[in-house]
């Protein structure tokens, strides 16, 4: 066994942690940018909030998942704002331009210099800007994972900064912040946060350090998805929710995911929907495919021991078999009413050439079955249809 293991420098975590932080965050700088979602009522409580420390705040705000032009302008006002660090407060695309605004204002230069597979995926050198990342949503896990995912239109694909310099100094995880969430938004990234636990216990590049932090946490999600989703307001849902995020977000930092992800980059790039909606979309059917494919082949006898575990965490049933988690999903996704990709917008005829572009995609790479492009097809068109 060998592996490595980096997080944020320090996780708050518990109801009420947001107010209490933000009262002793002074030693971070003078003048922080603050990246928030387009929202003016939202934007006025950050404001009030952080204004008992600090007398100047420069807004920043975001809308959508980021891209390239969205770090840009970010940057830009960093600059002409003189601010010395950088605090996002919002969902995972929100702490995304945040993180990856505090790399580009530490290491200069234009973003694609740096983007893996389209830029020229330049290494940073300089450790980012000082870093506050405030979720408010269940899903990414952003507030600990050392990259952010950022949107090129111009190549129609999604891609990474990354780099272990992008780890977030302070990671405040307040549960209180995700009670407002919608059901539909609580819906898709709390699949997302699912999503990532899963994949990344079976991963190829998972280690018995990431399964013992996911496997619990998927169970924790597993219970709580459908209560938060009816209930916001629902404590003790809303604690597991967090949980799962953040300890999705721990585990990705250190691991690799796998094809649900795999798809959603080439998707995500050439179509404007929100990541958890694909997530949420795939996850079914790629668990299913995973399956099928392992049961296949004797040289993955590992990848169903590992399956039988996380399907064990599904369900909440020992020794139960694949079979029944895969039910499971498909039953949860009927539940929370999470369209099909032909439902979200993606045209049957991008499918060929989604199969192709998700092959070489970073986290189909982790993926613990090998697929082939007609396989790929076959998952997505199942995906287009349920
Ligand atoms: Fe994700």
């Amino acid at each position: 066994m060998k592996f490595e293991f980096a997080t944020a420098n320090q996780i708050l975590f518990g109801n009420g942690v947001f107010g209490e932080s933000m009262m002793r965050v002074e030693n971070f700088g003078k003048r922080p940018l603050v990246v928030c979602r387009n929202d003016p009522g939202f934007q006025s409580f950050v404001f009030e909030t952080l204004s008992i420390s600090f007398d100047e705040i420069v807004l920043f705000p975001v809308h959508g998942e980021p891209e390239v032009s969205t770090v840009e302008l970010g940057v830009t006002a960093a600059e002409e704002g003189e601010c010395d660090f950088v605090i996002g407060i919002g969902g995972g695309s929100v702490l995304d331009t945040g993180k990856a605004i505090a790399a580009l204002q530490a290491n200069g230069g234009r973003i694609l210099d740096y983007l893996e597979g389209i830029g020229q995926g330049k290494k940073l050198t300089r450790k980012s800007f000082p870093y506050i990342a405030i979720p408010t949503t269940s899903g990414t896990g952003s507030e600990v994972t050392k990259n952010a995912v950022i949107t090129s239109r111009e190549h129609g694909q999604k891609a990474s900064l990354r780099s272990p310099y992008m780890l977030p100094d302070l990671a405040v995880v307040d549960p209180e912040l995700t009670y407002a969430l919608p059901p539909d938004v609580t819906a898709s990234t709390g699949m997302d946060a699912l999503t990532q636990l899963i994949e990344l216990v079976i991963s190829r590049k998972s280690n018995p350090m990431i399964e013992s932090l996911c496997l619990p946490a998927i169970h924790g999600c597993t219970e709580a998805l459908v209560n938060v989703v009816h209930h916001g307001n629902d404590q003790t849902g809303r604690e597991k929710m967090s949980y799962g995020s953040l300890i999705g977000g721990i585990a990705l930092a250190n691991s690799g995911l796998g094809a649900v992800h795999g798809f959603a980059a080439p998707i995500g790039g050439m179509y404007p929907i929100g990541h958890g909606k694909i997530c949420a979309c795939l996850l079914p059917v790629v668990f299913e495919a995973n399956w099928r494919k392992a049961c296949s082949d004797q040289a993955y006898s590992e990848v169903k021991m590992k399956m039988l575990t996380a399907a064990e965490a599904i369900t909440g049933v020992k020794e139960t078999d694949a079979e029944r988690a895969i039910c499971w999903l498909y039953s949860l996704k009927a539940e929370l009413a999470i369209p099909s990709l032909e439902e979200l917008g993606v045209d049957r005829k991008d499918v060929e050439r989604i199969a192709q572009k998700a092959e070489t995609s970073s986290s189909m790479q982790g993926n613990p079955v090998k697929f082939t492009q007609t396989e790929r097809i076959e998952i997505l068109m199942r995906a287009m249809n349920n």
